[in-house]
């Protein structure tokens, strides 16, 4: 039978190692299945959070071979037989225990957020169109991988940047056809949006494919600058309303 070697971080708070396991690979199994080995065959104390096994609850976030992943989606047939495949937590927030972080920050950012607001008076009907746009941001899964991988957090600490799971939220909040909210004040001042510098490794990452920086990010920007440095779209959109 063929065997992988996992080296699992172990350890809390930052402090720990790498221990290495042995497991045997079975047809379709993914590295949840080999974690989920290791503790019924070598360490029951191993921790590790997950939820659904199907790649929609968010919760199995960590870093396969340096790369953010959920390892519920991560095939264990895609490594070379014998290959020693790493596995930590996501580093950008802080470290709980073994392949467990604490991302709570990003509920806290997520209640800075303008909330959705109709007019009182709002008429329901719209079109699929509209819709059809807002829809795709409506696929994430709160896996925090984009957060994880996101420069601006990862490298620079910036805690100031709501990082890209949030201008996510945002823009489908934003771009919604029966909200009322101006968000790129919110955006510019308090959700750092200037920090971001369309790199794209949030959009690579995402496992719900959701285009992050195309459709969300750079037409929130957009919007920034049209707000702010664009005298003309301030003017012509004074005149005509309609941010959407
Ligand atoms: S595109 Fe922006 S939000 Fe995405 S990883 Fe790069 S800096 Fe972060
Ligand atoms: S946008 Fe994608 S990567 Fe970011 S939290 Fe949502 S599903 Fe995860
Ligand atoms: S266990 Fe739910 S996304 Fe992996």
């Amino acid at each position: 039978m063929r065997e992988a070697l996992l080296k699992v971080f172990r350890g809390e708070k930052d402090n720990g190692e790498y221990v290495t396991y042995k497991v045997p690979i079975e047809e379709g199994m993914v590295v949840l299945d080999a974690i989920h080995y290791i503790q019924a065959m070598y360490d029951p104390n191993l921790a590790v959070r997950w939820n659904c096994k199907a790649a929609k609850c968010g919760s199995c976030s960590a870093e396969v071979n340096g790369r953010p992943s959920l390892m519920c989606k991560s095939r264990m047939d895609k490594f070379v037989d014998g290959e020693e495949i790493t596995v930590q937590p996501i580093k950008s927030f802080p470290h709980v225990k073994d392949l467990v972080s604490d991302v709570s920050w990003n509920y806290r950012a997520n209640e800075k957020i303008p909330a959705f607001t109709p007019a009182p008076d709002a008429d329901w009907t719209f079109y699929q169109e509209d819709i059809d746009r807002v829809q795709e941001f409506r696929k994430c899964i709160e896996c925090f991988l984009c957060q994880d991988v996101c420069h601006v957090i990862r490298d620079h600490d910036r805690k100031d940047f709501l990082g890209p799971r949030f201008m996510v939220r945002s823009a489908g909040l934003d771009m919604h056809p029966l909200d009322t909210v101006e968000r790129a004040k919110f955006l510019k001042e308090e959700g750092g949006i200037g920090l971001c510098n369309i790199t794209k490794c949030c959009t690579e990452v995402c496992p719900e494919s959701i285009h992050i920086t195309d459709n969300a990010i750079i037409p929130l920007k957009e919007r920034v600058v049209d707000e702010f440095y664009d005298p003309i779209a301030k003017f012509l959109k004074s005149v005509f309303g309609n941010k959407k």
